[in-house]
């Protein structure tokens, strides 16, 4: 219940960064998390976190293995996060600059899924999208959510334009009705450019 509050506060707070009034529902995230692999080590990078929706499934599917760095720039519900996952490597940043430090620290994403609103995703110059491509392991997975009421709006269309310009390969999935409101979740993959180290 803390968490669901929390969430219902940084709304009020922040709508257009928070973007929804309730965290995501498990199908939801089941779905967003669906191309991680049930074996190996895997590398979760989970954006914008919020108050754990996601972050609760991936850990559940890990069971311990791999790496899952959850990144989330509201510090109270870092803290939240933090809290609910001592497991989980929580970094309070803004998703651009935790990406970047990534990168530089050779860190490649088995899959990255992505809660980030519009303000992240939608400008065309400053779209996130980029650098997850390159944060992306080869055969690996980049995630979004994405409200399908407001799919055809041309910001929720350039968001799609911007996943097409930096993956080869998006696909959008069957709406998940059990969620509020019902979304969908677009999968990314094969980077254009190639893997680059
Ligand atoms: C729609 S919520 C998704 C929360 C959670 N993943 C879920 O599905 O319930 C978007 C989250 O992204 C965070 N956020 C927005 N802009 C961000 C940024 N630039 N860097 C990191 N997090 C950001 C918000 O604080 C919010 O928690």
């Amino acid at each position: 219940m803390t968490e669901i509050k929390e969430f219902a506060r940084a709304f009020v707070r922040s709508p257009l960064h928070t973007a929804a009034l309730l965290p995501s529902f498990p199908p939801l995230c089941r779905q967003a998390i669906a191309p991680l692999p049930d074996s190996g080590e895997p590398v979760v990078v989970d954006l914008g976190a919020g108050t754990g929706s996601v972050t609760e499934e991936v850990q559940t599917r890990l069971q311990g293995r791999g790496r899952h760095i959850a990144v989330e720039f509201d510090p109270r519900m870092a803290a939240v996060l933090q809290k609910r996952f001592p497991d989980v490597e929580v970094v309070c940043a803004d998703a651009h600059r935790a990406v970047e430090d990534l990168l530089a620290a050779g860190v490649r994403a088995d899959l990255s899924v992505s809660g980030l609103p519009w303000l992240v995703t939608s400008p065309r110059e400053r779209t996130i999208f980029p650098l997850l491509a390159r944060l992306a392991a080869p055969h690996g997975a980049v995630t979004q959510l994405a409200h399908a009421w407001i799919r055809f709006f041309p910001a929720a269309r350039q968001v799609q334009r911007n996943l097409e310009a930096s993956f080869e390969e998006v696909v959008v999935t069957r709406t998940v009705w059990l969620n509020a409101p019902p979304a969908v979740v677009y999968v990314a993959r094969r980077p254009r450019g190639g893997y680059r180290r």
